[in-house]
């Protein structure tokens, strides 16, 4: 087991490299091995899309994807112009020529993918939110094999290298199925209005700073180490002798097998339309005011429109906290007076404020072993340009054009049934979390449950708590899937698997 933390693949860096690019050395991990999402956002690189593709035929897309795989980003180095990462869906990796006894050595729910009736049940994709409404990724729309995250400085640098992608794979009978843009707002804010992508686990390899917080094992997000239960997570081992370039490392745990997992892991992907105006709405009717429906909506969130956490400061917003991760529930907020105990950042993430030991180290452990490491990006345009509630309500009684936005939810984690499904399923959905009744995740949670509605969202309170009622949904599945984001290895191992079958 010791061995197998302590990887024995580090490197040294040449002079002129310096440590704002580059993570510190020797590292317990090969950087050079990682595809660079995993270990950074590229917030530099602030036009991105995703696109979508199809393989017609294996032996021409083996080869275009080959001469690609030169282009991929890996995490030993801060892209400054342009990244691309690259993704499969098990369709993929079956069509590109990954043998089936290979193929499903993956998790079930990587196989199964996003769509299932069983899938349906567990995310809350119901009625409107079913796959058969999906815009892709449902049972009717075309199947993907593989998804392209391109990022770059500016939008006409992202339309050139998404071009350049496209025509180098176009002659290579690989087709695409569609693209998705995305656009960053001001401060950082989703559509609702509140600055997100706050709070990330933190990975002790991949602190540029040198940082001091309790970490999160490695292997929750990158497949090949030691997880939450210093175990290994379930990861496609394969036998040496159908490693025939010999490429892959050997499996950590010592078996004779070779281990195609490691420095990969599972990328979720859910686009989620934003009814911005409907949100609103809704909050200032059952409000009454629109400083009101702003305080309504926080409390919904767990957070102020500028990131300031409800614990810290539970009456009004304050802009000027600074470290706005530093908090947990339980010695601040047990009873949920601050931070409603089915906020969605509490339910997402609750940190030190679950049963059976609330507070203590065991409580954050717990927490800890159903974190995501979130990478998505915002699409479309914002409801108003300030990003700012009182002016999107100040619209709400004038016509609008009905605009499409929303988030691109991409979350990356080493078992999606432990992780995102646990989050969405056991916290988010669930109508009793922490003791509620009839209370869904109110951003992201599902309105139904076994065809119960469950639509409240209540507010613990001293003498008498308060709670809304008929809460519709906010936020839609407009589609969605399972991709592995493999190793740079892995990736070789799998645009040649098909050439030695
Ligand atoms: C349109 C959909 C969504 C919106 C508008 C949204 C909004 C937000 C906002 C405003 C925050 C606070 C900023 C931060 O803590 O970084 C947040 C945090 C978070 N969200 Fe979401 N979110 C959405 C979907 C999801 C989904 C689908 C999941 C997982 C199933 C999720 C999991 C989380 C987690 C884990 C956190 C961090 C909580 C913490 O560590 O304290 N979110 N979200």
């Amino acid at each position: 087991m010791k061995d197998a933390v302590i990887g024995k693949m580090t490197y040294t860096l040449d002079a002129s490299q310096t440590d704002s690019q580059f993570l510190s050395y020797p590292n317990p991990v090969d950087l050079r091995e990682i595809q660079g999402l995993v270990v950074r956002g590229y917030g530099n690189l602030p036009a991105a899309c995703f696109g979508f593709f199809t393989i017609n035929s294996a032996a021409k897309a083996r080869k275009a994807l080959s001469k690609l795989q030169a282009r991929l980003t890996y995490a030993e180095e801060r892209p400054a112009l342009e990244a691309i990462n690259l993704a499969w869906t098990y369709q993929g990796l079956i069509k590109i020529g990954v043998s089936k006894e290979v193929a499903d050595e993956f998790s079930n729910e990587f196989r199964s993918g996003m769509n299932t009736e069983h899938k349906r049940r567990i995310l809350g994709d119901e009625q409107q939110n079913a796959p058969e409404h999906w815009h892709w990724g449902g049972p009717d729309t075309p199947s993907i094999d593989f998804l392209l995250l391109c990022y770059a400085k500016d939008q006409a640098a992202l339309e050139q290298l998404y071009q350049s992608l496209k025509e180098a794979l176009a002659s290579s009978a690989v087709e695409e199925i569609l693209c998705l843009d995305t656009q960053l707002l001001p401060e950082a804010k989703e559509h609702f209005g509140f600055r997100d992508g706050i709070a990330q686990p933190f990975i002790k390899e991949f602190d540029r700073q040198g940082r001091n917080f309790t970490p999160v094992p490695l292997g929750e997000i990158l497949l090949g180490y030691p997880n939450g239960y210093d175990r290994y997570t379930q990861r496609p081992l394969i036998p040496a002798e159908l490693d025939f370039s010999n490429q892959l490392p050997p499996d950590p745990e010592g078996s004779p097998t070779r281990d195609l997992g490691k420095n990969g892991t599972y990328l979720v992907f859910r686009q989620m339309s934003q009814d911005v105006p409907a949100f609103w709405r809704y909050l200032k009717e059952q409000a009454g005011s629109e400083e009101k429906a702003i305080r309504l909506a926080s409390k919904m969130v767990g957070r102020w429109p500028s990131g300031t956490p409800m614990v810290m400061s539970p009456e009004q917003d304050d802009p000027s906290v600074t470290d706005k991760d530093a908090f947990a529930y339980h010695d601040t907020d047990q009873q949920g007076f601050k931070c409603p105990l089915g906020a969605h950042i509490r339910r997402t993430h609750p940190r030190d404020s679950l049963q059976p030991e609330p507070g203590s180290e065991k409580s954050v452990a717990f927490s800890n072993r159903h974190r995501l490491l979130r990478r998505g990006r915002p699409y479309g345009d914002p409801f108003h340009p300030t990003m700012d509630p009182m002016e999107y309500m100040k619209l709400l009684d004038q016509d609008q054009p009905s605009t499409e936005r929303g988030l691109h939810f991409i979350c990356i984690n080493a078992n999606i049934g432990r992780q995102f499904e646990f989050v969405q399923h056991t916290w988010a959905n669930n109508p009793n979390f922490n003791g509620l009744y009839q209370d869904p995740d109110p951003i992201i949670g599902s309105r139904s449950s076994y065809g119960l509605p469950q639509n409240h969202f209540t507010q613990q309170q001293s003498p008498v708590r308060s709670q809304i009622r008929e809460m519709p949904e906010f936020v839609r599945i407009k589609g969605g899937g399972y991709f592995f984001l493999p190793s740079r290895s892995a990736q070789a191992f799998i645009l040649s698997a098909g050439v030695n079958t």
